[in-house]
């Protein structure tokens, strides 16, 4: 037997429900919000990622690098922004004074050790908003994501912001950082002790107990930065607040990828019970980034949320509206051929339909259908109804008429709405 490799997963009926589910959801989501769909290619040029000066780990430890037959060095995504960005410069599709938004959906990987959660093929859904630059954009898409979690019925969570500033004042703080923490060397974790020269950034959102301790008093990058920039964060701060959007300022959270500054926010949740992967999404703004790949010097702001991890937290994914309008079954093998034609006329004419095959009870049928959230019952029983005569039950209201074929289509057209 082959197994899946190491930290994939393969997607099964009762989770696959709920992730197309969750795709349907995000694509009528997004509309809501004028966010169009964008796709861009799973492997892209290796630079794309390894990019001068990038020390994340995600870059610099987790990527999946390989040569194709050609000797080109191409990496798998490991994250969605850069493709994008890629994607708008290459294709220039700006326009001078607007900004553009995409969505995305897809896969991602990055050689992590796999645990639950953490996998190294695992599914995103993300958002990037790219163009002239506004503090209401932030709160625009803080309050997306933040709603986008709600409206799936995932609750428990926080919201955590900080405000990192741009190079000027990050490279200004990271000295100041990294000077704080010199004489506490000893003490830090081994793996902070290794980031304290090259990444003392990375040392903020350390995850051991020692190491947070020694950061309580650490400089705050929120001392850093220009009067013009705490007014915008504070701008944006009160427009959540006028939201009812409830959050947390955190000094400590910096985000894994480098290419971050200004806002930047995650949503954490206890459930996943882990402390070390346990968001389930987060962005920020990224003012370098479009200008870094070859476009022209506007900012963009993004999130991305984890599939996977969506899908594991309790939700109401499960209960989302997907219902079908009917659902069709025969008692008698002679009223196969009509009961089919039937349903495939009605699927034609829009109507959302399902069809039994009768390979169950009706009473197994009628659960079936109640499951599926149908608002009809048709059942084809010729024997007792006569040829030419379908019964349809109404599943909501529990009553019953008998119809001709030919009646069937204008009683169904008046009672369920249906685009024609
Ligand atoms: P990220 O925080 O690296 O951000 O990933 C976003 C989310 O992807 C995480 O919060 C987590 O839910 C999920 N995720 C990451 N790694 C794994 C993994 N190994 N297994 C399962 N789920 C995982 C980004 O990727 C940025 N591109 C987000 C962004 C968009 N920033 C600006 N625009």
């Amino acid at each position: 037997m082959i197994s899946r490799p190491k930290g994939t997963n393969d997607l099964l009926p009762a989770e696959s429900q709920k992730f197309v589910k969750l795709t349907n959801f995000t694509h009528k989501f997004m509309k809501k919000y004028n966010v169009e769909f964008i796709r861009t290619p799973i492997f892209e040029s290796y630079e794309l990622f390894h990019r001068n000066g990038e020390l994340s780990d995600m870059v610099t430890k987790e990527t999946y690098d390989f040569l194709d037959r050609a000797n080109r060095k191409l990496t798998l995504r490991p994250e969605g922004t850069a493709g994008i960005v890629r994607s708008y410069v290459e294709n220039k599709i700006f326009s001078p004074g607007h900004f553009s938004s995409y969505y995305y959906i897809g896969p991602f990987f990055r050689y992590e050790r796999p645990q639950k959660n953490r996998y190294r093929e695992f599914y995103q859904i993300g958002v990037e908003l790219i163009g002239n630059k506004h503090f209401t954009q932030d709160a625009e898409l803080i309050s997306m994501a933040y709603n986008f979690l709600k409206e799936i019925g995932i609750e428990d969570f926080k919201l955590k912001i900080n405000y990192l500033g741009n190079h000027k004042e990050l490279s200004k703080f990271k000295i100041d950082l990294s000077n704080y923490l010199k004489p506490l060397k000893e003490t830090l974790s081994k793996e902070s002790q290794l980031r304290i020269e090259k990444n003392p950034l990375r040392i903020l959102d350390s995850k051991s107990e020692i190491d947070r301790k020694l950061l309580v008093n650490a400089p705050k990058t929120l001392d850093y930065i220009s009067p013009k920039q705490t007014n915008e964060f504070q701008q944006t701060l009160k427009i959540l607040d006028k939201k009812n959007i409830s959050y947390e300022i955190d000094h400590t959270l910096v985000r894994g990828i480098d290419y971050y500054s200004e806002i930047v926010f995650e949503f954490q949740t206890s459930e996943l019970n882990s402390s070390s992967h346990n968001a389930i999404g987060g962005g920020g703004r990224y003012n370098d980034l479009v200008n870094e790949l070859g476009g022209p010097k506007v900012s963009g702001v993004g999130f991305a949320f984890g599939v996977e991890r969506m899908l594991n937290l309790k939700n109401n994914l499960n209960s989302l509206p997907e219902n079908i309008d009917i659902f069709l079954t025969y008692i008698d093998d002679e009223d196969s051929v009509d009961s089919y034609i039937i349903f495939s006329n009605l699927r034609m004419q829009n109507y959302k339909v399902y069809f039994g095959y009768k390979s169950n009870t009706l009473k197994t049928e009628i659960k079936n259908a109640l499951g599926l959230g149908s608002k009809y019952l048709l059942i084809f029983d010729s024997k007792i109804s006569g040829k030419g005569i379908v019964q349809v039950r109404n599943l909501q209201q529990h009553s019953q008429v008998e119809l001709k074929y030919e009646e069937l289509d204008a009683y169904l057209r008046e009672n369920l709405e249906v685009k024609k």
